[in-house]
């Protein structure tokens, strides 16, 4: 903290030759990014799943002038629905909030009704991950209420912003929705023919998020890399539909201090969104002991392991290492079900580790709760799974995934070691920033707090970079050329 009042107080020094022209937090990131979401900063906090960016944290951030999006993902729909009614009784007219909305290919219905809840509670902001391509309800979110403007524009009442590590992703986003998924919701009465008719106007989505290696899901990718890939990308989409509006890009994954912040915003981004730091914070839906954990890391503290909702098609997320074993025992049920076809394949050594060190229970244990909860909210599933042995197999190990979840969430003393607890290395950068200050204590970490903490300082990071470039050019343009 002190290193960043430094910072903002070297952004108000008048003795700086960049003085006249000071940068300020506000004027970081798109002019119409920010009125179009009506915040004072070009700075979101992104969606954590099951709430951890929870509701007094999407209410801190919107009662700040600023705003972040609820962590829908893997919460049930009247619990969804109790956290939206939640947000909205304590905000007033002009507080902006958002919603998580997660792709779902495999159970279609899940994104469905997530879309109608969406619409009966008039929620007008949705930040969408997980997209591999654009869905059904994805389309019918996007396109309901959309109405003529004038001059050839529209009203667009649903902004979508996408999160995407791929250009491939990120292409389908900055199209007009697919016309046959169009056709298909008009065609059982989800979208009206007049608003399908302005579809081929708009792209899928207002704005881009391109998230570089970050907490939890990643691609892994370099932000270096991404960013003017993905800006060129959006200018080639630009020329080619003429959109009235222009689609903007921000950037995710790895921020965490002012540098990191100040970084995107010269590499072009509209925006920028954090997470990991967001779940070191008073406000974050997770237990203190999870908190805890996390205040004492630092950069090289994370771990990639397989992702539990993914598991079988071998997608990563990044986790906290430092004092887990979750990494490193998730990684090995993933090798192990890469390796054989069934649990009686596996040495009768690794599957006694398994049951007793890694689950504490038997396969069998863990079989009959599986089959419980298969039985009554899937059975079409649960006849398939039973059939195939290697299907089982992931099914019983995935079973620690949602485990190690729990202990996580509800701080479980005696399981500590098996945390999952999704973060990159953003948080343990911050850590460093605050050292040996008050904030370096998390229960004085304020989510709103560290947004102001981060851009100002990126304010003030920028504003002493410039200073000292035109210092040095000044000294180089008065050293007299024999010297040089
Ligand atoms: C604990 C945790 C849970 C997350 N859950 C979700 C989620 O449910 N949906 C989502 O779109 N992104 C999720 N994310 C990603 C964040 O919204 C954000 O994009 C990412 O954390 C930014 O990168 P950073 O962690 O390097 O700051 C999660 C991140 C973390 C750390």
């Amino acid at each position: 903290m002190q290193e960043c009042m430094d910072a903002i107080a070297f952004e108000q020094n008048p003795a700086s030759t960049t003085a006249a022209l000071r940068i300020t937090a506000e004027s970081l990131g798109g002019e119409e990014f920010k009125a179009d979401y009506g915040v004072r900063y070009a700075y979101l906090t992104g969606a954590m799943y099951k709430g951890i960016a929870s509701t007094k944290s999407v209410v801190a951030m919107a009662q700040a002038g600023l705003m972040g999006y609820f962590g829908a993902g893997g919460l049930r729909l009247e619990a969804l629905e109790s956290a939206i009614r939640t947000i909205q009784a304590q905000l007033r007219d002009g507080q902006s909030y958002g919603m998580n909305m997660l792709c779902n290919l495999e159970q279609p219905e899940v994104e469905e009704r997530t879309v109608d809840l969406y619409l009966k509670c008039g929620v007008s902001r949705i930040e969408a991950a997980a997209y591999m391509k654009i869905t059904p309800s994805l389309v019918r979110y996007r396109l309901k209420g959309i109405t003529p403007g004038a001059n050839g524009a529209t009203h667009v009442p649903h902004k979508v912003l996408a999160k995407v590590s791929r250009p491939e992703v990120a292409t389908a986003f900055l199209q007009p929705a697919p016309p046959e998924i169009v056709s298909k919701i008009v065609a059982r009465g989800g979208l009206t023919p007049a608003e399908a008719d302005l579809a081929r106007l708009i792209p899928m989505a207002d704005d881009i998020c391109v998230e570089a290696d970050s907490g939890g899901h990643t691609d892994a990718g370099v932000a270096l890399a991404l960013m003017p890939a993905m800006m060129r990308l959006r200018d080639d989409m630009m020329a080619r539909h003429g959109y009235a509006k222009t689609v903007r890009v921000g950037a995710a994954g790895g921020i965490g201090t002012p540098q990191t912040a100040a970084a995107a915003f010269v590499l072009g981004a509209d925006f920028i969104l954090t997470g990991s730091i967001n779940q070191c914070t008073v406000e974050a839906g997770i237990s203190d002991a999870v908190k805890d954990l996390l205040q004492e890391m630092n950069v090289q503290d994370t771990a990639y392991a397989p992702a539990g909702d993914m598991f079988e098609l071998g997608a990563r997320i990044q986790v906290l290492k430092r004092g887990l074993f979750f990494p490193a025992r998730a990684n090995k049920l993933y090798e192990l079900y890469q390796r054989h076809n069934s649990l009686d394949e596996i040495e009768p050594s690794v599957r006694k580790q398994i049951q007793e060190k890694f689950f504490r229970r038997s396969f069998e244990d863990v079989w009959t709760e599986t089959e419980d909860y298969l039985r009554r909210t899937d059975p079409k599933k649960l006849a398939e799974i039973e059939s195939n042995p290697k299907r089982k197999m992931a099914a019983i190990f995935k079973w620690y995934f949602i485990h190690s979840t729990r202990l996580a969430m509800e701080g479980n003393a005696d399981q500590k070691v098996d945390y999952q607890v999704h973060c990159g290395p953003a948080l343990g950068a911050f850590n460093q920033w605050v050292k040996g200050t008050a904030t370096e204590n998390w229960r004085n970490r304020r989510v709103a707090t560290l947004a102001e903490m981060i851009m100002r300082g990126a304010a003030a990071w920028l504003n002493q970079r410039v200073d000292s470039f035109v210092q040095s050019e000044l000294r180089r343009q008065t050293l007299p050329l024999a010297s040089r």
